[in-house]
Parts: structure tokens; C-alpha cells; sequence
């Protein structure tokens, strides 16, 4: 394949580059145009050719890549030691200046942060002023309560915003329509063509594709250079239910949904992507008194998103909204309609 890919340009501090590619508007650090060091996977202490062409082969085209694996990944696509796995990470790590950030370089990051509005006033104001980039929204809630029509109203109001914007569908329950992007789109006075045209979409056939698809969303950003803005999964956790059924698959079947977790994480961080996700409800017996329902994926999902709604239908063909966790929202409700040409206030 492309080896002579793996020798990569890159500047000693990923950091500032990455925030460049984010908003090209941000000015740039001066610092970090001056001294262009070339670091490669060759560089890295424990590769060789055939190693770096391995991991090359497996998707680890740049340092970042290696960066945020984890050494059990390695061990996996570079068939090297768990011991060599950790020294080539550390290395890639140093070699990007990655670690501690300042809470000044952290607030730097948030300014990117970009919030994507819905119509429906009373969500956006629900969500902080909209749903964020660099994070995971999961939306929960029983069947027909409005999880794939907010996707949908996400694809095209972020192309509102921006209309450079691409969104990616992720469908695994074949419930995307272009019909409803159609009807969105002119319901928000967009180009409807155009709206269409921005919208990638992936039927997913079960969790290994629906996660290999997540990885092709990596190199639609690297390759194709497109401006990704959302990624919808839709629903995160339907193959991974019908696929291990039983008691004794848990353990494996929550494994596996935290490695798609963190690739989603890192993809959400790494591009400042807001992932939108979607879970479905499942009936909990040990609960009494309130709502009967819990989402699926339990703690590794909820641990892994920033922001959680659970969703409801309220009362004459309402919905509700309802964050139920968030890093600096307070817990609110916001009820709203899903309509032909948007989600709308009441
Ligand atoms: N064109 C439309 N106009 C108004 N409401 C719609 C339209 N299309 C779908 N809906 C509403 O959305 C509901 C389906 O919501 P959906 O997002 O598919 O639920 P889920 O939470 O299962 O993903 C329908 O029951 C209907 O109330
Ligand atoms: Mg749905």
C-alpha cells in the first residue's frame, strides 16, 4: 500500500496545527511556524520498516494516530510487544508535545467549540446554546420518541450554520430518509440539492462494519479533506444488542462498545466533530416508581458521552427533552414538536 505515506511532515506541536485545520479563521500561533521538524514512524524507537508499514496498513497513517492508541491496539495491527507497544505511544506522544495543557490552552479549545442549533429554541437553549462539537450527545428514549428525527434535523441545520459543513450518517436500523432531509432542508430555506449532497450516508450491517465505518470517517477528514461537522450514529447500539444476546456475551459485547466509544470519542476530539448518538430503552425491572426505561450500553456509554437526553412523548404529539447529564448544564427539560419542516417549539 502507500508506505511512503508514513513519512509525514509534521510540525513539533500537533496541537496548534490541529486547531488550524479546526477554523482556519483562528490566528495562529507564531511559535508554531517556526523550526518544521520532520518526525516519522520510522523515528519512533521499536519500528522498523516492516512495523511501520503494519501499522501504516492498519489505519496509522499519522503520529496522532499512534498517539491516542492504546498499547493493546498496537499489539494487535503492529505485532509488536505489549512492552515495545507503550515505548512507541510515549514516544509518538513526546514527539507531538501532548500531555498537560494549560487551563489557558484549554479555554483556547473551547472557543472552537462549535454549538449546532436546532429550530426549536427551547432544545438549543437546553443544550447550552446548541449541540456541541468535540463531544458525544447520546439520545435515549423509546421507539418513536424522536431520536432519528433530531439526526436528521442535525444534517441539515448544521449546514445552516455553515454551509461548508458535511454531515455523516451512520444508519444501522435503515431508518434514514432523504425524503425528511428534503423537507428539513427546505424548511430551513437551504439549497435542497446541495443539503442532500452534503450528507454522507453508511448503511452499517452489523457492529464490526458499523465501527469500521467510524474509521473511514478518519480518512473522509485526512483524504478527501472534507469539513465533517457531525457524525450520526443511528442507533449506536441495536447491532450490538442483536448480536450478543445472553448473560455470558455481556462482558464481551461491552468490551467492544467501549473501544466504538472511544473511537467516537477520539474522533469527536481530534476534529472538533459533534457525534451525535442514538440508544435505544430497555425495560428495567429493578425500578418500581419513575420511568421504567434505561438505556442500553449501560455505564460504558453513559460514561463516554459529554452530554445525555433522554427523550419522551409528551402530551398531544409533544415531545419531551430531557438533559440528564452534562458538564456545566444544569439538569432541564425542554418540550418541543417534531413537524414536517422541523423540530419546532411548541
Ligand atoms: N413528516 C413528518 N411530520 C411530522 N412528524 C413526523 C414526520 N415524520 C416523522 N414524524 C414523527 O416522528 C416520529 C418518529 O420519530 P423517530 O425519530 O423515527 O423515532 P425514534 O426515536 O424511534 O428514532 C413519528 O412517530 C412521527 O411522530
Ligand atoms: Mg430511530
Amino acid at each position: 500500500m502507500k508506505s511512503q505515506e508514513v513519512v509525514l511532515k509534521m510540525k513539533p506541536n500537533i496541537k496548534e496545527q490541529s486547531v488550524e485545520e479546526q477554523s482556519s479563521s483562528k490566528t495562529k500561533d507564531v511559535s508554531s511556524n517556526t523550526g518544521v521538524k520532520e518526525v516519522t514512524l520510522h523515528d519512533l524507537p521499536g519500528v522498523g520498516a516492516a512495523t511501520a508499514e503494519k501499522l501504516e496498513m492498519a489505519g496509522y497513517s499519522d503520529m496522532m494516530g499512534v498517539a491516542v492508541a492504546t498499547s493493546g491496539e498496537l499489539v494487535e495491527s503492529g505485532g509488536v510487544t505489549e512492552a515495545t507497544a507503550r515505548k512507541i505511544i510515549n514516544a509518538a506522544r513526546s514527539a507531538l508535545d501532548m500531555g498537560f495543557e494549560s487551563g489557558q490552552d484549554f479555554l483556547k479549545k473551547r472557543e472552537d467549540v462549535i454549538k449546532l442549533k436546532l429550530k426549536s429554541e427551547a432544545i438549543n437553549e437546553l443544550m447550552g446554546g446548541g449541540f456541541e462539537t468535540g463531544a458525544i450527545t447520546e439520545c435515549f428514549g423509546e421507539y418513536g420518541s424522536g431520536k432519528t428525527q433530531i439526526g436528521h434535523a442535525l444534517a441539515v441545520m448544521c449546514q445552516k450554520q455553515d454551509p461548508d459543513a458535511v454531515a455523516v450518517y451512520i444508519d444501522t436500523e435503515g431508518t434514514f430518509r432523504p425524503e425528511r432531509i428534503v423537507q428539513f432542508a427546505q424548511g430551513a430555506g437551504l439549497d435542497v440539492e446541495k443539503t442532500l449532497k452534503q450528507i454522507r450516508v453508511a448503511k452499517a450491517y452489523n457492529s464490526d462494519h458499523q465501527m469500521l465505518l467510524v474509521e473511514k470517517v478518519g480518512d473522509m477528514i485526512k483524504k478527501d479533506g472534507l469539513k465533517i461537522q457531525v457524525v450520526i450514529v443511528d442507533s449506536l447500539t441495536s447491532h450490538f444488542r442483536a448480536e450478543f444476546i445472553g448473560r455470558g456475551t455481556l462482558a464481551e459485547r461491552q468490551q467492544k462498545l467501549n473501544k466504538h466509544m472511544h473511537a467516537l470519542l477520539k474522533l469527536a476530539d481530534m476534529n472538533n466533530i459533534c457525534v451525535y448518538v442514538t440508544n435505544q430503552v430497555q425495560a428495567d425491572p429493578a425500578q418500581f416508581f419513575g420511568d421504567p426505561t434505561k438505556a442500553v450500553g449501560g455505564h460504558i456509554v453513559a460514561h463516554a458521552s459529554t452530554f445525555r437526553i433522554y427523550l419522551r412523548k409528551g402530551k398531544k404529539g409533544t415531545r419531551v427533552a430531557k438533559l440528564i447529564d452534562a458538564p456545566n448544564l444544569a439538569e432541564s427539560e425542554a418540550a418541543f414538536v417534531i413537524a414536517e419542516d422541523g423540530i419546532k417549539d411548541l
